[in-house]
């Protein structure tokens, strides 16, 4: 009761409206505190070792950070995309948008290491790739928020979930509507969280498609994003170099910034997907949101802050649901013996 009582609790349903009356809300609370008693140190832990591995490289920030959103996308925030193949499981690694893309593994791996070192079998998977993707955001110059805590681990994976609901690049504007619909996100959270693609980088094969199509949908914006498209070309010719990355924003890519929403307004978005926030916005909503992010930092980082939350509370696994995972590679009844 003292715990309950003395908690910041998180009504994760405070956060999520509208389409969450739906199955994709299961009434699962998060807790501020939640490792308070009984694994005191996690935090400063995991930030410490995110702290590490970004300084080895920096891309790392981006790269963990995706983690988080192809785990949510999928069954929810329950550390599936973190499972190898082993007996039943199909690893969620080998679907289309995690193949040769997907990367940080290793670091989970070790902050998971020296938090079973420090309190055994205690802190969650789901809940390492949450407080990782806060840590990995700020550390790039982001904004910080408040991590609600409490996640289970799964006990599968979901490979044809991680092909059906995780947006591929080449979706056009209403597809991606829906996907961020189907997983209880709304269109601004999907703007706001595109803005994640202001740091890391994206192979040649992510957005060939794009730059060699004719733009028939694009013919406003063709002028401003010639060159660019010139110059994308030269990167990434039509085959070979399909694992050549270019960065996601180009004027500040290191920086976690406002500068993706210029970049957009230019029509120096990399991605079709983040291009179609412009071209295809129809009725104007989208683009004035653009608009008011590229004009105001603050406003971007409040808005993306209030959607990771809602992002990271996506079906989440609480209670005596799921388990927590030993390792995050294995559930802990198929954890192979060393
Ligand atoms: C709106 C739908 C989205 C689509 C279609 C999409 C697609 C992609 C693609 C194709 C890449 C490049 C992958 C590669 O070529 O290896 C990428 C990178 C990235 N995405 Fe997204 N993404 C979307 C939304 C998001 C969201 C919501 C987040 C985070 C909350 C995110 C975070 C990132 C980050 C940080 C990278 C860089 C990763 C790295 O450098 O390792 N994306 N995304
Ligand atoms: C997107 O790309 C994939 C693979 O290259 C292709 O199979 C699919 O038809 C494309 N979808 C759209 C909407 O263009």
């Amino acid at each position: 009761m003292e715990v309950i009582k003395s908690s910041l609790m998180i009504l994760a349903l405070l956060f999520l409206h509208g389409a969450m009356a739906d199955s994709n809300y299961n009434g699962g609370l998060l807790y501020f505190d939640y490792y308070k008693e009984s694994c005191p140190l996690a935090e400063e832990i995991v930030r410490r070792n995110v702290e590490v591995a970004v300084l080895k490289e920096p891309r790392m920030a981006a790269s963990l950070l995706r983690l988080h959103f192809h785990d949510c996308f999928v069954m929810g925030c329950d550390a599936s995309v973190l499972l190898d193949s082993y007996g039943d499981i199909q690893s969620e690694k080998q679907a289309g948008p995690n193949l040769n893309s997907a990367r940080g593994f290793e670091v989970i791996d070790e902050i998971k290491a020296i938090l079973e070192h420090a309190c055994p079998c205690t802190v969650s998977c789901a809940d390492i790739l949450a407080l990782i993707a806060r840590d990995a955001v700020e550390l790039r110059g982001g904004p910080r928020w408040e991590v609600g805590l409490g996640r289970k681990d799964s006990l599968k994976a979901s490979f044809n979930g991680a092909n059906q609901f995780i947006p591929a690049p080449n979706s056009s504007l209403d597809t991606l509507i829906a996907s961020f619909q189907a997983q209880g996100l709304d269109i601004w959270d999907l703007v706001a969280l595109s803005g994640s693609h202001t740091i890391g980088k994206s192979r040649c094969t992510s957005f060939r498609q794009r730059i060699y199509n004719n733009m028939e949908e694009e013919y406003d914006y063709y002028k401003r994003y010639k060159i660019f498209n010139g110059m994308l070309r030269s990167f990434c010719p039509r085959s070979r170099r399909d694992d050549a990355v270019v960065p996601l924003d180009f004027i500040t890519s290191a920086r976690f910034d406002n500068k993706y929403y210029i970049n957009l307004l230019q029509g120096k978005g990399l991605l079709g997907s983040d291009n179609v926030l412009i071209t295809q916005d129809h009725e104007g909503h989208i683009v004035k949101q653009v608009w008011s992010f590229a004009s105001d930092q603050r406003l971007f980082f409040k808005s993306f802050v209030k959607s990771m939350i809602k992002m990271g509370s996506i079906n989440v696994l609480t209670g005596e649901q799921g388990e927590i995972r030993r390792n995050c590679r294995f559930v802990n009844s198929a954890t192979p013996s060393k």
